[in-house]
């Protein structure tokens, strides 16, 4: 006699006569502890007794007691099915939505909201489906066995050349494909390089104030401080950065978050000059430079110091977050710890959806997909600044047309007590001090890209509802 994984029983246990009642008893217990939910169907029954080595009589006699009992159901042609739970007191749920709140995790948009405005999301509705599918086909008629195996944990070979290549040509990137760590997002990134460094003993850094929050957070997770270094129209401040007598920036250079500014050139010399002093490094997180819609966006920090930036992209702005695909280009000296930490956390990143993005980078389906959205996204941009120039018209709009949000700074006020208030008239937004660590002018954080321009209009008719009801 042997076993079956099914319930992981074993036909040796059974006692030598009773077989039957040994099996009915084994499945009872297991439908009553919840492991067989109703609805469950239950293995055919010539598979389970030619695993257990029984009879096939066995097998039906017991799943005939079940039936008889009341917790299964034999229909014909679709085996035989669980129909209800026998009683046991159930285990404590674990309240995963209360955790992610706890966490201030985004959840799906909450209750009660129909304009979601929280930054950072793309147009979910706009993922190239069709060309997605078409390269994932094209990649499963090609790829072979070994593809699809435990490959080299920095990304496949194919997707980092194609990485390499198109970052050359769009963000002025010096880099060979040898020097891309393919990850999941730049989060993950950003995790990797936070216990490097923490493994080298640097326990802080500084960072963009305001910045984003939900970096911030992460990186304490990972037992990393971030130092607030204050921005103007100019980005960051490169005086109080030296100040700090920290060795490691993190910073958004391109299109800060929140406030949507560029860093400027002389700022950017001035950075690139500190980084070269001493034995600096600056976190260069390109989270969404793909989308500048009336210039070109300014050339990546990396080009100008590949030794002195680690350069930080994914494709969760221009195609979907949920994708969790991204890359770290870090300099030389720190690969071969960061290559350790990501094959630590997960051997390497899932291949398919890395041979997919190779496939759209090579046939020009991801370009044409950013064109495509960028002049939608252009579009939604103006439909909000003309919306809060009619209905806020005491905001004033920070940063250049570029991103999927933008930041409206308001007179006076408590942010966050205006973002409740709009959050009642179902608008969801970011207030602006979320994303402060000192205090400063209140604003809201506004994503525009995933809305239509009509409802954008009414998006922020609503807010101006709540700042100035009449
Ligand atoms: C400034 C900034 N950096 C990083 C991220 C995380 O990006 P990813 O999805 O690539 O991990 C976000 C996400 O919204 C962001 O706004």
């Amino acid at each position: 006699m042997s076993g079956s994984d099914f319930l992981q029983l074993r036909a040796e246990q059974a006692p030598a006569k009773g077989l039957t009642g040994w099996l009915a008893g084994g499945l009872r217990t297991a439908i009553a502890a919840g492991r067989l939910a109703p609805g469950a169907r239950l293995p055919a029954t010539r598979l389970l007794a030619a695993e257990l080595g029984v009879s096939r009589g066995v097998v039906v006699q017991a799943y005939q007691r079940l039936v008889d009992e009341g917790l299964a159901d034999a229909r014909t042609g679709s085996g035989t099915v669980v129909t209800r739970t026998a009683s046991i007191a159930p285990r404590p749920a674990a309240d995963r939505r209360r955790t992610l709140h706890e966490l201030r995790l985004p959840l799906s948009t909450p209750d009660g909201i129909d304009l979601n405005l929280s930054p950072g999301v793309p147009d979910l509705a706009a993922f190239p489906r069709a060309a997605w599918l078409r390269a994932e086909r094209a990649v499963l008629d090609r790829v072979t066995a070994a593809d699809l195996g435990y490959g080299d944990p920095g990304g496949t070979p194919r997707l980092r050349a194609e990485v390499v290549a198109w970052l050359a040509r769009t963000r002025a990137i010096r880099a060979d494909a040898d020097d891309v760590l393919v990850c999941g997002g730049v989060a993950q990134g950003q995790a990797l390089l936070a216990q490097v460094l923490k493994g080298r003993g640097e326990a802080a850094m500084a960072a963009e104030d305001p910045g984003s929050r939900g970096t911030r957070d992460q990186l304490r997770h990972w037992g990393v401080r971030t130092e607030p270094v204050p921005i103007d129209e100019h980005g960051l401040l490169v005086g109080p950065l030296r100040a700090t007598g920290l060795d490691t920036v993190l910073l958004t250079p391109a299109h800060q978050f929140p406030t949507g500014v560029v860093l400027a050139p002389d700022r950017r010399r001035e950075l690139l000059a500190w980084a070269r002093e001493g034995n600096r490094l600056i976190l260069e997180d390109d989270y969404d430079a793909e989308h500048r819609y009336d210039r070109a966006p300014v050339a990546a920090l990396q080009g100008s110091a590949p030794e002195r930036v680690a350069y930080l992209g994914s494709i969760s702005k221009s195609l979907a977050p949920g994708m969790r695909l991204g890359w770290l280009i870090a300099p030389r000296g720190m690969q071969a710890e960061l290559l350790a930490a990501k094959h630590a956390s997960d051997l390497g990143t899932s291949a398919l959806p890395q041979l997919v993005l190779a496939e759209l980078l090579t046939n020009g389906d991801y370009e044409r997909h950013l064109r495509t959205v960028r002049a939608r996204q252009r579009a939604r941009r103006d439909a909000l600044l003309a919306g809060l120039r009619a209905h806020l018209p005491r905001a004033r709009v920070r940063g250049v047309a570029a991103g999927l949000h933008l930041l409206a700074e308001l007179p006076s006020g408590d942010d966050v007590a205006i973002a409740e208030r709009v959050r009642a008239e179902g608008v969801l937004v970011h207030p602006l001090s979320w994303h402060r660590l000192r205090p400063g002018p209140p604003g809201l954080v506004l994503g525009y890209a995933a809305h239509s321009p009509d409802r954008l209009t009414e998006a922020a008719a609503r807010i101006g509802r709540v700042l100035s009801p009449r």
